[in-house]
């Protein structure tokens, strides 16, 4: 008896050794805890015992079940333990960390939105390279070698015949060299000046330029093509006017005005006090340009215009300095 009760002790010892969680714990309890487990059986087999030697197997006993109760309670709490910490580890309360989800930046949404609106009135998309020859973005758009108005236009050159764009005007070119008459497009894109950097101007901008050759095409048309686009862009609560103004590439020209929407028109810092935003460049097409690309400009007349992105929604959303638009601050991203 005395040596079942003390390999019994050490086939606990060996078995609750090799328990890695609280359900094998379970099993071992159950098997020498529970009231027919081993223990108890053992305790059941002292009624047989011969008389003189019962209370030494009664306190073996005793020890057995003590040691057995002890190693049981102290496994169960460390398992217990271990099992809390594997809780926390994985505790699907806790609230999720968000993800900064993407938007698509202001420029994109802008230019998206002005693309919308010609395409509503007719117009195709066309798009042309950032390099781009000194001959498309001066010579061919009625600006001479030596002519004064190139300075207009501070060009980042490349060498002695091609330069980064200075406007989108070039894709005119581009288009009328490709293509008969109609002709009725907007031309997207960057261009680059050579500027001193401020609030107002940067190195680098988008257009987007609008060409619209036909026959007989009038100023009138270009008056109620522009306006309807600033009506469905700026809604309709502005006044307009057509400012006389100089480009080389179109004969007259003009530049587009609306009421400031800060002040309507009143002056304010938004509009310098004018009460009026400019909002674009255009006229009807030199005749020198359609020479320049093989058009007859007696037969065909045409209108142009040219804007600004950056400027449009600077205008449109109260957008303090140009320089925001390129930095990625995450502050100004998320607002649009
Ligand atoms: N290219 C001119 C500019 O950058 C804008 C313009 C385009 C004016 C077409 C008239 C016609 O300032």
């Amino acid at each position: 008896m005395l040596q079942t009760i003390s390999e019994t002790g050490k086939s606990f010892s060996d078995e609750v050794s090799c328990v890695s969680d609280l359900k094998q714990l379970e099993e071992v309890r159950i098997k020498y805890l529970s009231r027919k487990g081993v223990v108890a059986n053992l305790f059941e087999g002292l009624k047989t015992v011969p008389k003189e030697i019962k209370p030494q197997v009664g306190k073996s006993l005793n020890e057995l079940r003590n040691l057995v109760q002890t190693q049981f309670d102290v496994l169960k709490e460390k398992l217990e333990a271990e099992a809390q910490k594997d809780k926390r580890v994985i505790d699907i309360s806790i609230p999720g960390r968000e993800k900064t989800i993407g938007s698509r930046h202001i420029l994109t949404q802008t230019l998206d939105e002005i693309k919308l609106i010609f395409k509503g009135l007719g117009f195709s998309i066309f798009e042309g390279p950032e390099l781009e020859s000194d001959y498309n973005n001066f010579e061919a758009l009625n600006f001479p070698a030596d002519h004064p108005a190139r300075d207009m236009q501070d060009t980042f050159f490349v060498n002695q015949n091609y330069l980064l764009r200075t406007h989108t005007s070039p894709v005119q070119i581009r288009v009328m060299q490709n293509q008969k008459p109609p002709v009725r497009a907007i031309m997207p894109g960057k261009v680059y000046r050579n500027e001193a950097i401020s609030a107002r101007s940067y190195c680098l901008f988008h257009q987007v330029e609008g060409l619209y050759v036909d026959k007989d095409v009038t100023f009138a048309e270009l008056k109620g093509t522009l306006v309807s686009f600033a009506r469905q862009f700026y809604g309709s609560d502005f006044k307009y006017r057509f400012r006389p103004s100089y480009f080389p590439f179109t004969e007259p020209s003009a530049e587009m005005d609306i009421t400031c929407f800060l002040c309507k028109g009143k002056g304010c810092r938004m509009c310098k006090q004018s009460g009026w935003l400019e909002i674009l460049g255009c006229g009807m097409v030199d005749p020198n340009v359609f020479k320049a690309v093989g058009y007859d400009p007696e037969e065909y007349s045409g209108y142009a215009f040219g804007m600004g992105i950056e400027r449009i929604a600077i205008l449109k959303y109260d957008i303090p300095d140009i320089r925001i638009y390129f930095e990625n601050d995450m502050r100004f991203l998320k607002q649009f």
